[in-house]
């Protein structure tokens, strides 16, 4: 078995596992959700990314009527059934079923869908050789439009930028905002190491997703090295000593080329950082009360 679904609360093999083509999400990608990964049974930040799930909903006003317990008992089960130590998980809620078609955001029962599946077996290959990325010519979306901060089920403007891309030869992407800042990947925060040794990461204010890895990345950065967070245009961030991406799943992965530049990948603060929040892993793996 390589995933277990739970919807509504109901543990189903994948593939009997269906909504409603009259869901939202389905219709509109109305709908908000988590990824993340345990490590050893435990699911790693999951106050996190439940609160940015409320938040999330909140901002598109799909209520989320389950309560934290309720949220991680149904993960915590599913992920038990699933069997597995390590495990990728997202928890999905759209906006529910409608009786019928049509634009609209009156809502009564919202679905919960989690998903647990097997981590990807390319991970510790991308951590250690890392990646090829190219600047989308798609932009991101616009916090005035549809606000990179909402963790929606509609990823199209990643999407639009990753076939950009992929058509160009890279394995993945990263865009800029409207006014020409870096913003992040299609999927990931972004890092780079400028010249002088400082490290360097796009600030909210210019419209990316509060990535729960970066925020974790900058807490462990204290007492290594400078860091900033700013609105840098391409060529400022470009010019680095190193550059990586992060998320929950993929922790910190090297980037050895971006665009025309090459960078060492990985590079040594790149690996210290790297040393520094698996500890704050193991930390919080050791003291979690989320274990399955
Ligand atoms: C657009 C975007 N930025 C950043 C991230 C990284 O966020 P996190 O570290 O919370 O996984 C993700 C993860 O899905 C994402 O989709």
């Amino acid at each position: 078995m390589k995933a277990l679904a739970n919807i509504n609360g109901q543990i189903l093999d994948p593939q009997r596992a269906q909504v409603s083509v009259f869901d939202r999400g389905f219709l509109f990608g109305d709908g908000v959700y988590e990824t993340g990964r345990s490590y050893d049974r435990v699911f790693l930040f999951l106050e996190e990314h439940i609160q940015r799930l409320r938040k999330s909903a909140g901002r598109l006003g799909i209520p989320v009527p389950w309560t934290d317990k309720f949220l991680e008992d149904q993960l915590k089960a599913t992920a038990k059934a699933f069997g597995k130590d390590n495990v990728y998980f997202r928890v999905i809620i759209t906006r529910g079923e409608v009786s019928q078609v049509g634009l609209d955001i009156a809502t009564e029962n919202p679905t919960l869908v989690i998903l647990v599946q097997d981590l990807s077996e390319g991970l510790s290959r991308l951590r250690s050789e890392g990646y090829y990325l190219l600047t989308s010519s798609v932009r991101r979306n616009s916090s005035q439009s549809q606000d990179p901060n909402i963790k929606s089920s509609n990823y199209l403007n990643s999407i639009l930028a990753l076939k950009d891309v992929k058509e160009r030869g890279a394995m993945d992407a990263v865009l800029l905002n409207v006014d020409g800042f870096v913003t992040e990947g299609t999927t990931f925060s972004i890092f780079s190491v400028s010249p002088e040794g400082k490290l360097r990461t796009p600030a909210l204010s210019v419209g990316i997703l509060d990535g729960i890895t970066r925020r974790h990345i900058l807490k462990a950065s204290q007492g290594l090295c400078n860091a900033e967070e700013g609105a840098y245009s391409l060529e400022e961030f470009q010019n680095a000593k190193e550059v990586f991406i992060a998320s929950s799943v993929r922790e910190i992965c090297p980037v050895y080329q971006w665009d025309e530049k090459k960078y060492q990948a990985p590079g040594p603060l790149t690996l210290k950082l790297y040393e520094a929040y698996r500890k704050g892993v193991e930390n919080s793996v050791k003291n979690s009360p989320h274990r399955y």
